[in-house]
C-alpha cells in the first residue's frame, strides 16, 4: 500500500520547507505540485497566471494531481494552497494518502510573505485583507478535506516534522485527529 504524505495549507504555512525536511529525514522523495507544473508549462506559475489565467492554472493542478497516482513508492507530496478548493481534487488527495493540513493564522503568512512577488493571489493593494478573506473561505475545506491538523504558528521546523511524524503513526493505527 502506498504510504504517500500529502501536505496541504495556505500560502506561507510551510508546506514546501516541511515537506523537504521531513522527507530528508525519513529518505523518501520529495513531490510539489507547483513544481510539477512549472516543469510542465516551462514556465512559473505567476507567468501561467498572467499569460493564461487563474482557470487554466487551476485545471493544471488537477493534472498534476491525477498524474501522481502513476508513481510507485511512497513520496511527501507539498500541494498549492488553492488546489484542495476542487472537490475532485479533495476526493483525490485522500485516495492518495495521508493528507496532512497545515494550519497557519493571518498574522504568520503576513509575517512570512511580507515582499514576496511570487503569490499572484497576493499581488493587491491591501493583502492582508486577502489572507484574512481567503483564510476565512478556504480553512473548513483544508479541514474537511484533510486527515490530520497540525498547528504551525511560533514552531520550529523540526518540531512540526516531529509532530507529523508521531500523528501519521497514530491515524496508521486508527486514533482519529
Ligand atoms: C496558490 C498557492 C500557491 C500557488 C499559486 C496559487 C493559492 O502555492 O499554487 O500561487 O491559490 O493559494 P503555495 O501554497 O505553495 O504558495
Amino acid at each position: 500500500m502506498s504510504e504517500n504524505i500529502i501536505l496541504i495549507g495556505f500560502m506561507g504555512a510551510g508546506k514546501t520547507s516541511v515537506g523537504k525536511r521531513y522527507a530528508n529525514e525519513y529518505q523518501i522523495p520529495f513531490l510539489d505540485t507547483d513544481e510539477y507544473i512549472e516543469e510542465m508549462a516551462g514556465k512559473k506559475v505567476s507567468q501561467i497566471f498572467k499569460d493564461s489565467g487563474e482557470e487554466e492554472f487551476r485545471r493544471m493542478e488537477t493534472e498534476a494531481v491525477r498524474s501522481l497516482f502513476q508513481k510507485e513508492g511512497s513520496h511527501v507530496i507539498s500541494v498549492g494552497g488553492g488546489l484542495p478548493m476542487r472537490e475532485e481534487n479533495r476526493k483525490l488527495l485522500k485516495k492518495l494518502g495521508t493528507v496532512v493540513y497545515l494550519k497557519v493564522s493571518a498574522d504568520t503568512v503576513e509575517k512570512r510573505l511580507k515582499g514576496d512577488t511570487t503569490r499572484p493571489l497576493l499581488m493587491k493593494e491591501n493583502p492582508r485583507a486577502e489572507i484574512e478573506r481567503l483564510l476565512a473561505l478556504r480553512g473548513p475545506v483544508y479541514e474537511d478535506a484533510s486527515h490530520l491538523i497540525i498547528e504551525t504558528d511560533d514552531k520550529d521546523t523540526e518540531v512540526i516534522i516531529e509532530e507529523i511524524g508521531r500523528k501519521v503513526h497514530q491515524a496508521k493505527r486508527g486514533d482519529s485527529k
